[in-house]
Protein backbone atom coordinates (compact mmCIF):
# COMPACT_ATOMS: atom_id res chain seq x y z
CA UNK A 1 0.00 0.00 0.00
CA UNK A 2 1.49 3.43 -0.95
CA UNK A 3 1.39 6.07 1.93
CA UNK A 4 -2.38 7.52 1.99
CA UNK A 5 -2.78 10.64 2.74
CA UNK A 6 -6.19 10.54 4.24
CA UNK A 7 -9.01 7.85 5.06
CA UNK A 8 -12.94 7.38 4.51
CA UNK A 9 -15.30 6.44 7.29
CA UNK A 10 -18.59 6.15 5.85
CA UNK A 11 -21.40 6.42 8.48
CA UNK A 12 -25.21 6.37 6.70
CA UNK A 13 -24.01 7.68 3.81
CA UNK A 14 -22.23 10.28 4.75
CA UNK A 15 -18.16 10.38 4.39
CA UNK A 16 -16.29 11.77 7.29
CA UNK A 17 -12.38 12.26 6.13
CA UNK A 18 -9.57 12.11 8.18
CA UNK A 19 -6.03 12.43 8.21
CA UNK A 20 -2.82 9.68 7.88
CA UNK A 21 -0.24 10.28 10.16
CA UNK A 22 3.10 8.16 9.07
CA UNK A 23 5.72 7.44 11.20
CA UNK A 24 9.48 7.03 10.38
CA UNK A 25 9.36 3.53 9.46
CA UNK A 26 6.26 3.70 7.32
CA UNK A 27 4.01 3.35 10.37
CA UNK A 28 0.35 4.36 9.31
CA UNK A 29 -2.22 5.61 11.64
CA UNK A 30 -5.64 6.86 10.82
CA UNK A 31 -5.81 10.05 12.93
CA UNK A 32 -9.33 9.93 14.49
CA UNK A 33 -8.89 12.63 16.71
CA UNK A 34 -12.18 14.55 15.48
CA UNK A 35 -14.37 11.15 14.51
CA UNK A 36 -16.38 11.89 17.96
CA UNK A 37 -17.32 15.60 17.10
CA UNK A 38 -18.06 15.28 13.56
CA UNK A 39 -19.99 11.72 14.07
CA UNK A 40 -21.38 11.42 17.42
CA UNK A 41 -19.12 7.73 17.06
CA UNK A 42 -16.02 6.54 19.00
CA UNK A 43 -13.85 3.11 17.58
CA UNK A 44 -14.00 -0.03 19.54
CA UNK A 45 -11.16 -1.97 20.08
CA UNK A 46 -11.36 -4.23 22.49
CA UNK A 47 -7.63 -4.74 23.71
CA UNK A 48 -6.53 -1.75 21.87
CA UNK A 49 -4.76 -4.20 19.24
CA UNK A 50 -5.56 -1.88 16.56
CA UNK A 51 -4.96 1.56 18.20
CA UNK A 52 -1.98 4.41 18.75
CA UNK A 53 -2.34 5.67 22.28
CA UNK A 54 0.67 8.17 21.18
CA UNK A 55 3.56 8.90 19.28
CA UNK A 56 6.55 7.67 20.77
CA UNK A 57 10.54 7.66 19.29
CA UNK A 58 11.69 5.35 22.01
CA UNK A 59 11.43 1.59 20.50
CA UNK A 60 10.42 0.58 17.17
CA UNK A 61 9.39 -2.96 16.82
CA UNK A 62 8.47 -4.85 13.43
CA UNK A 63 6.19 -7.90 14.57
CA UNK A 64 6.48 -9.77 11.70
CA UNK A 65 9.54 -9.30 10.30
CA UNK A 66 10.73 -9.64 14.36
CA UNK A 67 12.49 -6.58 14.65
CA UNK A 68 13.00 -4.78 17.97
CA UNK A 69 15.11 -0.96 17.95
CA UNK A 70 15.84 0.88 21.07
CA UNK A 71 16.29 4.39 19.24
CA UNK A 72 17.16 3.11 16.06
CA UNK A 73 19.69 0.43 17.21
CA UNK A 74 19.15 -3.38 16.30
CA UNK A 75 18.83 -5.46 19.71
CA UNK A 76 21.09 -7.76 18.75
CA UNK A 77 24.12 -5.74 18.25
CA UNK A 78 22.96 -3.47 21.51
CA UNK A 79 22.92 -7.22 23.50
CA UNK A 80 26.51 -7.99 21.72
CA UNK A 81 28.11 -4.74 22.21
CA UNK A 82 26.66 -2.51 25.26
CA UNK A 83 26.19 -2.74 28.87
CA UNK A 84 22.51 -2.40 30.29
CA UNK A 85 23.88 1.09 31.30
CA UNK A 86 25.01 2.21 28.70
CA UNK A 87 21.46 0.77 26.99
CA UNK A 88 19.18 2.59 29.40
CA UNK A 89 21.05 6.17 28.62
CA UNK A 90 20.09 5.68 25.75
CA UNK A 91 16.77 4.53 26.17
CA UNK A 92 16.38 7.33 28.19
CA UNK A 93 18.06 10.25 26.18
CA UNK A 94 17.68 9.04 23.02
CA UNK A 95 21.77 8.83 21.78
CA UNK A 96 24.44 6.73 23.39
CA UNK A 97 26.77 8.76 25.69
CA UNK A 98 30.25 9.74 25.26
CA UNK A 99 32.37 8.75 27.45
CA UNK A 100 32.13 11.36 30.19
CA UNK A 101 28.10 11.42 29.72
CA UNK A 102 28.83 7.37 30.49
CA UNK A 103 30.93 8.08 33.25
CA UNK A 104 28.65 11.35 34.97
CA UNK A 105 25.77 8.74 34.86
CA UNK A 106 27.26 5.64 35.95
CA UNK A 107 28.79 7.67 39.47
CA UNK A 108 24.50 9.24 39.46
CA UNK A 109 23.52 5.53 39.29
CA UNK A 110 26.13 4.22 41.76
CA UNK A 111 25.62 7.69 44.80
CA UNK A 112 21.86 6.85 44.84
CA UNK A 113 22.51 2.69 45.44
CA UNK A 114 21.75 2.98 49.08
CA UNK A 115 18.02 4.07 50.30
CA UNK A 116 17.39 6.01 53.33
CA UNK A 117 18.15 4.24 56.38
CA UNK A 118 14.21 4.24 57.62
CA UNK A 119 13.23 3.11 54.71
CA UNK A 120 14.11 -0.28 56.19
CA UNK A 121 11.77 -0.37 58.76
CA UNK A 122 9.14 -0.36 55.87
CA UNK A 123 10.24 -4.15 54.96
CA UNK A 124 9.31 -4.96 58.48
CA UNK A 125 5.62 -4.49 57.92
CA UNK A 126 5.43 -6.82 55.23
CA UNK A 127 4.94 -10.37 56.27
CA UNK A 128 6.98 -12.41 55.18
CA UNK A 129 4.89 -14.63 52.63
CA UNK A 130 4.80 -11.33 50.65
CA UNK A 131 5.16 -11.61 47.05
CA UNK A 132 8.51 -9.09 46.15
CA UNK A 133 6.46 -7.21 43.34
CA UNK A 134 3.84 -6.30 45.54
CA UNK A 135 6.92 -5.07 48.40
CA UNK A 136 8.42 -3.34 45.10
CA UNK A 137 5.42 -1.85 43.83
CA UNK A 138 4.76 -0.01 47.33
CA UNK A 139 8.04 0.63 48.16
CA UNK A 140 8.95 2.22 44.33
CA UNK A 141 5.88 4.91 45.41
CA UNK A 142 6.94 5.43 49.08
CA UNK A 143 10.72 6.57 47.23
CA UNK A 144 8.79 9.15 46.40
CA UNK A 145 7.86 10.16 50.06
CA UNK A 146 11.58 10.69 50.62
CA UNK A 147 12.45 13.03 47.93
CA UNK A 148 9.42 15.10 47.89
CA UNK A 149 11.33 17.80 45.49
CA UNK A 150 11.36 15.43 42.90
CA UNK A 151 7.64 13.97 43.02
CA UNK A 152 5.78 16.95 43.48
CA UNK A 153 3.17 16.21 40.68
CA UNK A 154 4.12 19.74 39.04
CA UNK A 155 5.24 18.63 35.68
CA UNK A 156 7.65 21.44 35.26
CA UNK A 157 9.10 20.61 38.56
CA UNK A 158 9.24 17.25 38.59
CA UNK A 159 11.46 17.91 35.20
CA UNK A 160 13.58 19.88 36.88
CA UNK A 161 14.54 17.03 39.26
CA UNK A 162 14.74 14.65 36.70
CA UNK A 163 18.23 13.54 35.63
CA UNK A 164 18.64 13.12 39.01
CA UNK A 165 15.11 11.07 39.66
CA UNK A 166 15.88 8.94 37.27
CA UNK A 167 19.31 7.60 38.09
CA UNK A 168 17.96 7.03 41.48
CA UNK A 169 15.12 4.78 40.48
CA UNK A 170 17.47 2.78 38.07
CA UNK A 171 19.63 2.43 41.24
CA UNK A 172 17.37 2.22 44.03
CA UNK A 173 15.10 -0.42 42.07
CA UNK A 174 17.72 -2.95 42.59
CA UNK A 175 18.96 -2.39 46.25
CA UNK A 176 14.66 -2.48 46.63
CA UNK A 177 14.57 -5.85 44.93
CA UNK A 178 17.50 -7.02 46.53
CA UNK A 179 15.90 -6.12 50.06
CA UNK A 180 12.87 -7.63 49.57
CA UNK A 181 14.74 -10.89 48.53
CA UNK A 182 16.51 -11.05 51.85
CA UNK A 183 13.96 -9.71 53.83
CA UNK A 184 11.63 -12.64 52.79
CA UNK A 185 14.58 -15.09 53.37
CA UNK A 186 15.50 -13.72 57.22
CA UNK A 187 18.42 -12.64 55.93
CA UNK A 188 20.61 -8.97 56.95
CA UNK A 189 20.37 -6.76 54.52
CA UNK A 190 23.73 -6.16 52.34
CA UNK A 191 24.77 -3.02 51.43
CA UNK A 192 25.89 -2.19 47.91
CA UNK A 193 29.41 -1.79 47.20
CA UNK A 194 31.38 1.24 45.35
CA UNK A 195 34.00 -0.82 43.89
CA UNK A 196 31.07 -3.06 41.65
CA UNK A 197 28.92 -2.66 38.26
CA UNK A 198 25.26 -2.28 38.23
CA UNK A 199 24.62 -5.81 37.79
CA UNK A 200 27.75 -7.22 39.91
CA UNK A 201 26.19 -5.01 42.75
CA UNK A 202 22.69 -6.36 42.59
CA UNK A 203 24.26 -10.13 42.92
CA UNK A 204 26.36 -9.21 45.94
CA UNK A 205 23.30 -7.40 47.56
CA UNK A 206 21.57 -10.92 46.97
CA UNK A 207 23.46 -13.52 47.77
CA UNK A 208 26.56 -11.90 50.26
CA UNK A 209 26.36 -13.20 53.67
CA UNK A 210 28.23 -11.64 56.75
CA UNK A 211 30.80 -14.55 56.81
CA UNK A 212 31.07 -15.06 53.05
CA UNK A 213 31.71 -12.23 49.94
CA UNK A 214 30.10 -13.44 46.62
CA UNK A 215 31.67 -12.97 43.64
CA UNK A 216 29.95 -13.97 40.64
CA UNK A 217 31.46 -15.74 37.94
CA UNK A 218 31.71 -12.78 34.65
CA UNK A 219 29.89 -14.95 32.49
CA UNK A 220 26.91 -14.71 35.51
CA UNK A 221 27.19 -11.38 35.54
CA UNK A 222 27.05 -10.71 31.52
CA UNK A 223 24.19 -13.14 31.67
CA UNK A 224 21.96 -10.98 34.04
CA UNK A 225 23.00 -7.71 32.37
CA UNK A 226 22.15 -9.28 29.31
CA UNK A 227 18.66 -9.97 30.40
CA UNK A 228 18.16 -6.32 32.41
CA UNK A 229 19.09 -4.91 28.65
CA UNK A 230 16.84 -7.44 26.97
CA UNK A 231 13.73 -6.34 28.27
CA UNK A 232 14.55 -2.55 28.73
CA UNK A 233 11.50 -1.35 26.58
CA UNK A 234 9.07 -2.46 24.46
CA UNK A 235 6.73 0.16 23.26
CA UNK A 236 3.51 -0.16 24.32
CA UNK A 237 2.83 -3.00 26.57
CA UNK A 238 0.62 -3.19 29.44
CA UNK A 239 3.20 -1.91 32.07
CA UNK A 240 4.13 0.84 29.98
CA UNK A 241 0.95 1.61 28.97
CA UNK A 242 0.15 1.64 32.50
CA UNK A 243 2.78 4.15 33.46
CA UNK A 244 1.94 6.74 30.54
CA UNK A 245 -1.28 6.77 31.68
CA UNK A 246 -0.55 7.92 35.28
CA UNK A 247 1.57 9.92 33.96
CA UNK A 248 -1.00 11.65 31.59
CA UNK A 249 -2.65 12.65 34.36
CA UNK A 250 0.64 14.83 36.08
CA UNK A 251 1.56 11.85 38.07
CA UNK A 252 4.82 11.70 39.34
CA UNK A 253 7.74 9.62 37.94
CA UNK A 254 8.17 7.42 41.49
CA UNK A 255 4.17 6.77 41.56
CA UNK A 256 4.09 6.02 38.00
CA UNK A 257 6.80 3.52 37.62
CA UNK A 258 4.78 1.97 40.73
CA UNK A 259 2.01 1.33 38.55
CA UNK A 260 3.98 -0.18 36.29
CA UNK A 261 4.93 -2.93 38.05
CA UNK A 262 1.96 -3.72 39.24
CA UNK A 263 0.71 -3.68 35.84
CA UNK A 264 3.49 -5.73 35.12
CA UNK A 265 3.32 -8.47 37.75
CA UNK A 266 0.24 -10.63 35.39
CA UNK A 267 0.37 -14.22 34.32
CA UNK A 268 -0.21 -12.44 30.80
CA UNK A 269 2.56 -9.96 30.87
CA UNK A 270 5.50 -10.37 33.06
CA UNK A 271 4.49 -12.82 35.36
CA UNK A 272 4.95 -15.57 32.30
CA UNK A 273 8.80 -16.16 33.59
CA UNK A 274 7.39 -17.62 36.28
CA UNK A 275 4.72 -20.00 34.44
CA UNK A 276 7.10 -20.91 32.64
CA UNK A 277 9.19 -22.57 34.73
CA UNK A 278 5.95 -24.04 36.94
CA UNK A 279 5.06 -25.97 33.20
CA UNK A 280 8.57 -27.27 32.58
CA UNK A 281 8.89 -28.58 35.76
CA UNK A 282 4.70 -29.94 35.53
CA UNK A 283 6.16 -31.43 32.18
CA UNK A 284 9.41 -32.84 33.78
CA UNK A 285 6.88 -34.42 36.36
CA UNK A 286 4.78 -35.79 33.72
CA UNK A 287 7.77 -37.33 31.55
CA UNK A 288 6.42 -36.83 28.17
CA UNK A 289 7.95 -34.07 27.08
CA UNK A 290 5.25 -31.73 27.03
CA UNK A 291 2.37 -34.06 24.36
CA UNK A 292 -0.15 -33.55 26.82
CA UNK A 293 0.93 -29.72 27.63
CA UNK A 294 0.39 -29.18 23.60
CA UNK A 295 -2.43 -31.04 23.27
CA UNK A 296 -4.28 -28.91 26.17
CA UNK A 297 -2.87 -25.99 24.60
CA UNK A 298 -4.62 -26.95 21.59
CA UNK A 299 -7.93 -27.62 23.63
CA UNK A 300 -8.22 -24.05 24.53
CA UNK A 301 -7.58 -24.96 28.49
CA UNK A 302 -4.55 -23.80 28.91
CA UNK A 303 -1.79 -21.50 27.60
CA UNK A 304 1.71 -22.52 26.61
CA UNK A 305 3.65 -20.25 28.73
CA UNK A 306 6.04 -18.14 27.48
CA UNK A 307 4.86 -18.86 23.72
CA UNK A 308 2.65 -16.23 21.68
CA UNK A 309 2.89 -12.57 21.68
CA UNK A 310 0.75 -9.47 21.26
CA UNK A 311 3.14 -7.60 18.23
CA UNK A 312 5.33 -10.86 17.41
CA UNK A 313 4.10 -13.15 14.74
CA UNK A 314 7.44 -14.14 14.16
CA UNK A 315 10.10 -15.40 16.59
CA UNK A 316 10.92 -12.75 19.56
CA UNK A 317 14.22 -11.42 18.42
CA UNK A 318 14.93 -11.33 22.74
CA UNK A 319 13.83 -15.29 23.39
CA UNK A 320 16.66 -16.26 19.80
CA UNK A 321 19.56 -14.06 22.14
CA UNK A 322 18.25 -15.74 25.30
CA UNK A 323 18.34 -19.10 23.91
CA UNK A 324 21.82 -18.74 23.18
CA UNK A 325 22.82 -17.28 26.18
CA UNK A 326 20.99 -20.45 27.99
CA UNK A 327 23.49 -22.88 26.59
CA UNK A 328 26.33 -20.64 27.24
CA UNK A 329 25.63 -19.94 30.90
CA UNK A 330 24.72 -23.25 31.42
CA UNK A 331 27.94 -24.61 30.47
CA UNK A 332 29.69 -22.11 32.45
CA UNK A 333 27.84 -23.19 35.79
CA UNK A 334 28.02 -26.69 34.62
CA UNK A 335 24.64 -27.22 34.71
CA UNK A 336 24.27 -27.86 30.97
CA UNK A 337 22.39 -31.02 31.73
CA UNK A 338 19.54 -29.15 33.41
CA UNK A 339 16.71 -31.09 32.09
CA UNK A 340 14.47 -28.23 32.09
CA UNK A 341 16.73 -27.09 29.41
CA UNK A 342 16.39 -30.25 27.21
CA UNK A 343 12.52 -30.18 27.82
CA UNK A 344 12.19 -26.45 26.48
CA UNK A 345 14.06 -27.17 23.27
CA UNK A 346 11.95 -30.51 22.68
CA UNK A 347 8.76 -28.20 23.41
CA UNK A 348 9.67 -25.56 21.43
CA UNK A 349 10.71 -28.13 18.50
CA UNK A 350 7.07 -29.37 18.82
CA UNK A 351 5.04 -26.28 19.14
CA UNK A 352 6.81 -24.81 15.93
CA UNK A 353 6.36 -27.48 13.65
CA UNK A 354 2.62 -27.99 14.95
CA UNK A 355 -0.06 -26.49 12.62
CA UNK A 356 -1.96 -24.70 15.67
CA UNK A 357 0.82 -23.41 16.26
CA UNK A 358 1.97 -22.28 12.99
CA UNK A 359 -1.47 -20.91 12.14
CA UNK A 360 -1.34 -18.18 15.03
CA UNK A 361 1.86 -17.51 14.22
CA UNK A 362 3.24 -18.36 17.97
CA UNK A 363 6.73 -18.52 18.81
CA UNK A 364 8.57 -18.42 21.85
CA UNK A 365 8.63 -14.76 23.39
CA UNK A 366 11.46 -13.20 26.02
CA UNK A 367 9.93 -15.45 28.85
CA UNK A 368 10.19 -18.96 27.61
CA UNK A 369 14.10 -18.88 28.38
CA UNK A 370 15.12 -16.41 30.91
CA UNK A 371 13.79 -18.45 33.67
CA UNK A 372 16.02 -21.17 32.52
CA UNK A 373 19.28 -18.46 32.93
CA UNK A 374 18.05 -16.97 36.42
CA UNK A 375 17.61 -20.35 37.88
CA UNK A 376 21.00 -21.40 36.99
CA UNK A 377 22.28 -18.15 38.74
CA UNK A 378 20.56 -19.07 41.65
CA UNK A 379 17.52 -16.44 41.87
CA UNK A 380 14.28 -17.71 43.28
CA UNK A 381 10.83 -18.33 41.19
CA UNK A 382 9.30 -15.64 42.85
CA UNK A 383 12.33 -12.76 42.01
CA UNK A 384 11.96 -13.63 38.35
CA UNK A 385 9.42 -10.82 37.45
CA UNK A 386 11.17 -7.98 39.56
CA UNK A 387 13.81 -8.75 37.37
CA UNK A 388 12.08 -8.22 34.74
CA UNK A 389 10.63 -4.93 36.66
CA UNK A 390 14.36 -3.62 37.07
CA UNK A 391 15.36 -4.21 33.22
CA UNK A 392 12.51 -2.46 32.43
CA UNK A 393 12.70 1.08 34.12
CA UNK A 394 14.95 2.24 31.80
CA UNK A 395 11.82 1.96 29.37
CA UNK A 396 9.22 3.28 32.18
CA UNK A 397 11.06 6.60 32.53
CA UNK A 398 12.08 7.28 29.05
CA UNK A 399 8.15 7.13 28.49
CA UNK A 400 7.18 9.32 31.97
CA UNK A 401 9.87 11.56 30.15
CA UNK A 402 7.84 12.07 26.65
CA UNK A 403 4.59 12.20 28.09
CA UNK A 404 5.94 15.23 30.67
CA UNK A 405 7.83 16.62 27.97
CA UNK A 406 5.18 16.97 25.67
CA UNK A 407 2.97 20.36 26.14
CA UNK A 408 0.41 18.57 23.67
CA UNK A 409 0.03 15.48 25.54
CA UNK A 410 -3.36 15.21 26.93
CA UNK A 411 -4.78 13.06 30.06
CA UNK A 412 -5.81 9.44 28.95
CA UNK A 413 -9.31 9.02 29.18
CA UNK A 414 -10.62 6.26 27.10
CA UNK A 415 -14.50 6.30 25.92
CA UNK A 416 -16.32 2.76 26.60
CA UNK A 417 -19.27 1.40 25.00
CA UNK A 418 -21.88 1.49 28.01
CA UNK A 419 -23.84 -2.15 27.81
CA UNK A 420 -25.00 -1.72 31.62
CA UNK A 421 -29.08 -0.88 32.38
CA UNK A 422 -30.49 1.52 31.07
CA UNK A 423 -32.51 4.55 33.67
CA UNK A 424 -34.31 2.85 36.08
CA UNK A 425 -35.61 4.53 39.69
CA UNK A 426 -34.27 3.68 43.40
CA UNK A 427 -36.43 1.35 45.08
CA UNK A 428 -36.42 1.42 48.93
CA UNK A 429 -35.36 -1.97 51.29
CA UNK A 430 -39.05 -1.89 52.30
CA UNK A 431 -39.76 -2.31 48.33
CA UNK A 432 -37.15 -4.43 46.99
CA UNK A 433 -38.26 -6.86 50.43
CA UNK A 434 -41.77 -6.82 48.93
CA UNK A 435 -43.04 -5.09 51.74
CA UNK A 436 -41.29 -7.21 54.89
CA UNK A 437 -40.70 -5.22 58.03
CA UNK A 438 -37.37 -3.61 58.20
CA UNK A 439 -34.04 -5.28 59.20
CA UNK A 440 -32.79 -2.74 61.68
CA UNK A 441 -29.11 -4.11 62.13
CA UNK A 442 -29.07 -3.57 58.15
CA UNK A 443 -31.00 -0.56 58.14
CA UNK A 444 -30.52 1.45 61.08
CA UNK A 445 -32.07 4.56 59.41
CA UNK A 446 -35.22 2.90 58.11
N1 LIG B 1 -0.76 -21.03 23.98
C1 LIG B 1 -1.79 -21.54 23.26
N2 LIG B 1 -2.57 -20.79 22.47
C2 LIG B 1 -2.31 -19.48 22.41
C3 LIG B 1 -1.25 -18.89 23.12
C4 LIG B 1 -0.45 -19.73 23.93
N3 LIG B 1 0.56 -19.23 24.63
N4 LIG B 1 -1.22 -17.57 22.86
C5 LIG B 1 -2.22 -17.33 22.02
N5 LIG B 1 -2.89 -18.48 21.75
C6 LIG B 1 -4.01 -18.64 20.82
C7 LIG B 1 -5.31 -18.16 21.44
O1 LIG B 1 -5.97 -19.19 22.13
C8 LIG B 1 -6.06 -17.69 20.22
O2 LIG B 1 -6.55 -18.83 19.56
P1 LIG B 1 -7.98 -18.75 18.77
O3 LIG B 1 -7.74 -17.78 17.65
O4 LIG B 1 -8.21 -20.14 18.34
O5 LIG B 1 -8.97 -18.25 19.77
C9 LIG B 1 -4.96 -17.09 19.33
O6 LIG B 1 -3.77 -17.79 19.70
C10 LIG B 1 -4.76 -15.60 19.53
O7 LIG B 1 -4.60 -15.37 20.92
P2 LIG B 1 -4.93 -14.01 21.62
O8 LIG B 1 -5.16 -14.25 23.08
O9 LIG B 1 -6.00 -13.29 20.87
O10 LIG B 1 -3.59 -13.21 21.42
P3 LIG B 1 -3.17 -11.93 22.19
O11 LIG B 1 -2.35 -11.12 21.27
O12 LIG B 1 -4.33 -11.26 22.83
O13 LIG B 1 -2.29 -12.51 23.41
C11 LIG B 1 -0.51 -13.16 24.77
C12 LIG B 1 -0.93 -12.40 23.51
C13 LIG B 1 -1.28 -12.64 25.98
C14 LIG B 1 0.97 -12.90 25.03
C15 LIG B 1 -0.77 -14.67 24.56
O14 LIG B 1 -0.03 -15.13 23.44
C16 LIG B 1 -0.46 -15.51 25.80
O15 LIG B 1 -1.31 -15.61 26.68
N6 LIG B 1 0.79 -16.09 25.90
C17 LIG B 1 1.14 -16.85 27.07
C18 LIG B 1 1.56 -15.91 28.19
C19 LIG B 1 2.90 -15.28 27.90
O16 LIG B 1 3.87 -15.93 27.53
N7 LIG B 1 2.96 -13.94 28.14
C20 LIG B 1 4.15 -13.17 27.96
C21 LIG B 1 4.05 -12.28 26.76
S1 LIG B 1 5.53 -11.39 26.52
C22 LIG B 1 5.51 -10.22 27.70
O17 LIG B 1 4.51 -9.69 28.11
C23 LIG B 1 6.77 -9.82 28.28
Amino acid sequence: MSNPESAVIRIDNENHVFPVRVGTQGDLGIDIGSLRASTKCVTYDDGLANTAACESAVTFIDGEKGILRYRGYPIDQLAESSTFIETAYLIIYGELPTRQQMSAFSQKVLRNANVHESMRHLFEGFPNSSPPMAILSALLNSLGCYYPEMASNNRERDLQTFDEAAALLLSKVRTIAAMSYRMKHGRPFIYPRRDLGYSQNFLHMMFTEPYHEYYPHDDVTKALDLIFLLHADHEQNCSTSTVRMVASGGANLFASVSAGVSALWGPLHGGANMQVMDMLEEIRHDGDNGSRFIEQAKDGKRRLMGFGHRVYKNYDPRAKILKEACTRVLKTLGAEDDPLLEIAHVLEEKAIHDPYFIERKLYPNVDFYSGIILRAIGIPQDMYTVIFAIGRMPGWIAHWKEVAENPKSKIQRPRQIYTGHTERNYQTMRERSNGAAPDHTLEPHA
